[in-house]
């Protein structure tokens, strides 16, 4: 048994270094006791022990790494994140196979609430818009979605009518966890959304929903995203039945939509990578990209430029793309590249208007796109 450190995180390199311990300790142990806030530990040869800071005897409480040693190696990739890319089909199958039956103290929660409010930074955070559009949606309920960062130095209005969503994938994100303790003071329920089982985050809500995509070692988030975005869509679905705002038959169908995305994501990473290879060649000096999207695809734009920040070290800027007369239409020439999604919604015809207004600058167009609209001219 190893003593790791855990708790909550009161940095942002403490955070990293947790999940980065846990496969470090796998080729050894499984067996883990983590030490809370407030607590000291000594490891001897024949015993571990624990104490409160007053020096008073606590136990150990011994836990399980779920992880195995397959799942913290690159299994023949170069890097993790392209493994963590791959994972994504398996990880979606995997969620809608095992979504279970409305347990009921969700149910409870959920139906006594008016309002949601959700809780993130980076990559979460914009799973979190995502949530909201799917829920306000499905569910007809209002949804606030705030960026743990603002949230917990803001005068926030919220009750215990209010659940607040905290989405996380290490759930040791010290903003998120410290908006959520606010949220407690405030009555407020705090559901989770979390991929790291027994982290401070799933310690301090009153629900947990794992989000199950196994290490995510990659600092730039893939799979836990797609994840996050699934847990999102069964979550909406379930507060809809709740509220009993769906048919039956709406539900099914959202559901069944929801059981073939991982074929589909199988078949992007099957035929379009190639495709998305020969984009990145071209594009890999340009200076500047601007990403826009519409409606779920804002927060797609906005996710697209955080990973070419975090991963190319290339300035882009995600835009809804309604927004693009305001501001970045002036700024047109500087960005080298527009990444336009343009996917087939209710909302299509607007983003084709939007790509239009680029008017002279088509050469730096790259549209997401549905293949059957591939020759069609914009
Ligand atoms: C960032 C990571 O620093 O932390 C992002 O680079 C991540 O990928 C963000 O989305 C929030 O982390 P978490 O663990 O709270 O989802």
């Amino acid at each position: 048994t190893y003593m790791v450190e855990g708790g909550s995180a009161k940095n942002f390199a403490r955070c990293k270094r947790l999940m980065f311990d846990e496969p470090a300790l796998l080729p050894y142990t499984k067996n883990v006791v983590y030490v809370k806030d407030f607590q000291a530990g000594e490891i001897t040869r024949e015993k571990i022990r624990l104490f409160s800071l007053r020096g008073k005897s606590q136990s150990p409480k011994v836990e399980k790494i779920r992880w195995d040693i397959e799942s913290a190696q690159k299994s023949g990739f170069p890097h993790f994140m392209l493994k963590e890319i791959h994972e994504q089909p398996t990880v979606l199958k995997h969620l809608v196979a095992s979504a279970k039956k409305l347990d009921n103290k969700l149910a409870r929660i959920l139906k006594s609430a008016n309002k949601i409010v959700v809780v993130a930074c980076g990559t979460a955070y914009h799973a979190g818009i995502v949530g909201k559009y799917a829920i306000e949606h499905m569910a007809k309920m209002p949804v606030a979605v705030d960026l743990s960062s603002e949230f917990r130095y803001r005068s926030i209005i919220i009750d215990n009518k209010t659940v607040v969503i905290a989405i996380s994938q290490s759930g040791e994100t010290a903003d998120t966890l410290a908006a959520v303790r606010e949220a407690k003071i405030k009555n407020a329920k705090v559901v989770s959304i979390c991929n790291v089982v027994g982290s401070s985050l799933t310690r301090e809500s009153d629900f947990v929903l794992y989000t199950h995509a196994g290490p995510e070692i990659g600092v730039a988030s893939t799979k836990a995203y797609t994840a996050q975005l699934m847990v999102l869509y069964l979550l909406a679905i379930n507060i809809a039945k709740v509220k009993g705002a769906l048919s039956g038959y709406t539900i099914s169908r959202y559901q069944k939509i929801l059981a073939n995305i991982h074929n589909q994501a199988r078949l992007i990473l099957k035929k379009d990578l190639p495709a998305l290879s020969r984009v990145a060649e071209r594009h890999h000096n340009f200076g500047s990209f601007l990403f826009l999207g519409r409606n779920v695809n804002y927060p797609s734009a906005l996710e697209g430029a955080l990973k070419l920040k975090e991963i190319s070290y290339i300035p882009a800027e995600g835009y809804a793309a309604g927004e693009m007369k305001h501001g970045p239409i002036a700024l047109i020439d500087e960005y080298r590249a527009v990444v336009c999604i343009a996917v087939n919604s209710a909302i299509y015809e607007k983003m084709i208007s939007n790509i239009q207004e680029i008017k002279d600058n088509k050469e730096k167009i790259v549209i997401i796109a549905k293949e059957e609209n591939k020759h069609k001219k914009v």
